[in-house]
């Protein structure tokens, strides 16, 4: 049950911490400085021979997908591919003996995903699936996987799935950078130590909750609202949008900081809420003159900002705080805020959090 929390959306955030523990537990063991996950293990020859990997997902899933694109080429030096499900299953896609497919999915029943599975098994691909659900029909119809171990996800509008996607496939990304030698030993012990950190992280980051709400309630009329963010975090963004669209049904868009000025940003006027994630790892000068850029046409600033930070506090008409973590891990904290944001709006518009209109929550139709 919901367990004293008032949904099922709000619980699940909250277990966030959690949540991420158990998807490591067993598998990051910092003493003696390995990542173990068997999918990966038994098939270390197929990931370290692979031209290239394809992402196959939908919604949320492909948000942990393009993250995963940012840390695989980034430490393991793999080229990536992310593609929506649907998309992929229709566009007679190049795919061969030589690529592997990693397809994410909390429920492992969405169709489109499924269907993308046996289109690259029929090519002869390797595919390795991500899935929540043990037993669902993508984790048996794939050669191999992770499960993320978050526990079973009621709210429709996802949220702990996406952080242990991500955590799973940061672990893989690490253990083949590893395997590859494209990681140097510090850094990767670093990033073992800063990924145990991570739940410690979250902890504080969800301290922020009334914070949030308070900003929640200066924002919950707006009838549009724009996310930005760069590198590791724009994925972040686009998850950020998609949060606040499906439950609150307020129209919103995520963009990578620097494309506003090719368009978006002529949108921007005084009734623009504009969130900015705006961590100080990874192109903060940039995204504070994007954040000037925004002020300059009065658009409101909502900031994420690392802890501490001055700069963004002095240009923003709000920030919100995240502890500092390496670039590459700042997406497990960026998103908890935003995921806060949107609930707490979508509950002061009277909406139904966990079961929005025309959503179900695992899409079994194409
Ligand atoms: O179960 P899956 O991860 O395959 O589901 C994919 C999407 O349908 C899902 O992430 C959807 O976008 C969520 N409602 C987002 O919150």
């Amino acid at each position: 049950e919901k367990a004293g929390y008032d949904h099922f959306m709000l619980k699940e955030i909250y277990e966030q911490p959690k949540a991420i523990t158990d998807t490591y537990r067993g598998r990051l063991l910092r003493d003696q400085a390995i990542i173990k996950m068997s999918g990966v293990e038994d098939n270390i020859k197929k990931f370290l021979n692979a031209n290239r990997v394809i992402i196959v997902a939908c919604g949320t899933s492909w948000h942990a997908g393009l993250v995963a694109e940012y840390i695989f080429e980034d430490l393991a030096r793999i080229p990536v591919e992310v593609e929506y499900a649907s998309e992929f299953r229709y566009r007679n896609p190049v795919i061969n003996e030589d690529d592997i497919l990693i397809a994410i999915s909390q429920s492992g029943e969405t169709a489109d995903t499924l269907a993308a599975i046996k289109l690259a098994k029929s090519k002869g691909a390797f595919v390795f699936g991500i899935c929540n659900v043990v037993g669902s029909s993508i984790a048996r119809e794939t050669h191999a996987g992770a499960y993320t171990h978050a526990g079973p996800e009621i709210g429709v509008a996802s949220t702990k799935a996406f952080t242990t996607q991500i955590t799973v496939l940061t672990l893989m990304a690490l253990r083949l950078a590893r395997a590859k030698g494209t990681i140097t030993s510090s850094d990767y012990h670093h990033h073992l130590l800063e990924l145990e950190m991570i739940p410690n992280k979250v902890k504080k980051a969800l301290e922020y909750d009334n914070h949030i709400k308070t900003i929640a309630d200066i924002y919950k009329d707006a009838t549009n609202c724009l996310y930005l963010g760069r590198g590791y975090n724009f994925p972040v963004a686009l998850e950020g949008a998609l949060k606040l669209k499906e439950i609150s049904y307020i129209h919103a868009e995520g963009y990578p900081a620097a494309e506003m000025k090719h368009g978006p940003i002529a949108l921007i006027d005084e009734n623009m809420p504009v969130i900015v994630i705006a961590t100080k790892k990874g192109h903060y000068e940039k995204v504070v003159s994007n954040i000037q850029e925004i002020k300059s046409r009065k658009g409101k600033i909502i900031g994420i900002v690392t802890q501490g930070d001055e700069q963004v506090r002095e240009l923003a008409d709000h920030v919100i705080e995240v502890p500092e973590t390496l670039e590459s891990l700042s997406p497990l904290l960026t998103t908890i805020p935003l995921q806060l944001l949107s609930y707490h709006i979508a509950v002061m518009l009277g909406k139904n959090v966990d079961q929005p209109r025309n959503l179900a929550k695992s899409v079994t139709v194409e």
